[in-house]
């Protein structure tokens, strides 16, 4: 395997919708305007919405004429092989390739991954120095990684994208290399304390220490987030002169929690729960 220099940060998760793509490209700008020298590689060569992203920001600013901080960008095709483990070795070799392309020049790679367990997203999994997990907040979006049994709070299975990272941290074990640094990040939250928010927040302050993440402070539901990508823009643009967004209290809400997240990257910051114990593992 390739040894890159850059830190290889991850934005994952099996299920789909669950906001990697919109935390992929704020977590891109916030690095970039903390004057991290960073690049993004866009995994989903389907949906390509991180190169779309980035490609409306490209548009937006040339036609106003504002300039803003814009990552070097990959996008990566997956392989069309048939064979699963033919496609992983191709598609971990496109990724290296690409990952080297721009090593040179990146202290921080940025990967957005699609849904699904598509050989690519495993190969960037593999590659992962920090994995930052954007959860919806639902059971639904839970599924993946813990299965519950009906009526009750116990766990009766481990969900299949939480295998695949097991299986990832084993191998990572065998191979002498250190563990991913995981961060789920709930994201959507209710403004609301209602009941389902309150169960999660339990049940993944629980969990947390057990499947070794750190829980990250979440995402408030936020009209702003469905709109910005049309523009190119993000959250931490809206001041920026030319920009049409007004600066509300909500939008400043969501600028700090995703700032909470930055500072975690940074290792300057950590909000995690770990107070809670042990749930039960069924049969
Ligand atoms: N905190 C939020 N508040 C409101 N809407 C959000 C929030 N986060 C994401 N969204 C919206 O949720 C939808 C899914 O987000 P996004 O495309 O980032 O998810 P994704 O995980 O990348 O999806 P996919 O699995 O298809 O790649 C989009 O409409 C996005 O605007
Ligand atoms: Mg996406």
């Amino acid at each position: 395997m390739t040894a890159h220099p850059a830190k290889i940060v991850v934005v994952g998760n099996e299920k789909g919708g669950s906001g990697k793509t919109t935390v992929a490209m704020h977590l891109a700008i916030g690095l970039l305007r903390r004057g991290v020298a960073l690049g993004t590689v866009d995994l989903d060569s389907h949906q390509q919405s991180l190169s779309r992203y980035l490609g409306n920001r490209r548009i937006w600013c040339r036609d106003n004429a504002v300039s803003l901080v814009l990552p070097e960008h990959r996008l990566i095709e997956a392989s069309s092989q048939d064979s699963r483990s033919a496609a992983y070795r191709q598609d971990l070799q496109s990724l290296n390739d690409g990952l080297a392309a721009l090593g040179d020049r990146c202290d921080v790679i940025l990967l957005d991954c699609p849904a699904g367990d598509g050989a690519l997203s495993r190969a960037a999994h593999s590659l992962a120095d920090v994995l930052v997990t954007p959860l919806n907040d639902s059971f639904v979006d839970l599924d993946p990684l813990l299965q519950f049994r009906p009526g009750n709070l116990q766990v009766l299975a481990l969900g299949s994208y939480f295998r695949m990272l097991w299986e990832l941290r084993n191998e990572r074990h065998r191979d002498g290399r250190p563990a991913f640094d995981w961060i789920v990040l709930r994201n959507r939250l209710s403004g609301l304390a209602d009941q389902n928010k309150r169960t999660l927040t339990h049940i993944l302050g629980k969990v947390a220490p057990i499947m070794r993440f750190r829980l990250a402070a979440g995402l408030g539901e936020r009209i702003i987030f469905r709109q910005l990508f049309q523009q190119g823009l993000t959250l931490f643009d809206i001041d920026e002169p030319g920009t049409s967004f007004p600066s509300t209290h909500s939008h400043e809400a969501a600028r700090n929690e995703l700032g909470v997240l930055l500072d975690v990257l940074c290792g300057n910051g950590l909000a995690t729960d770990d107070a809670l114990v042990g749930l039960t593992q069924a049969e």
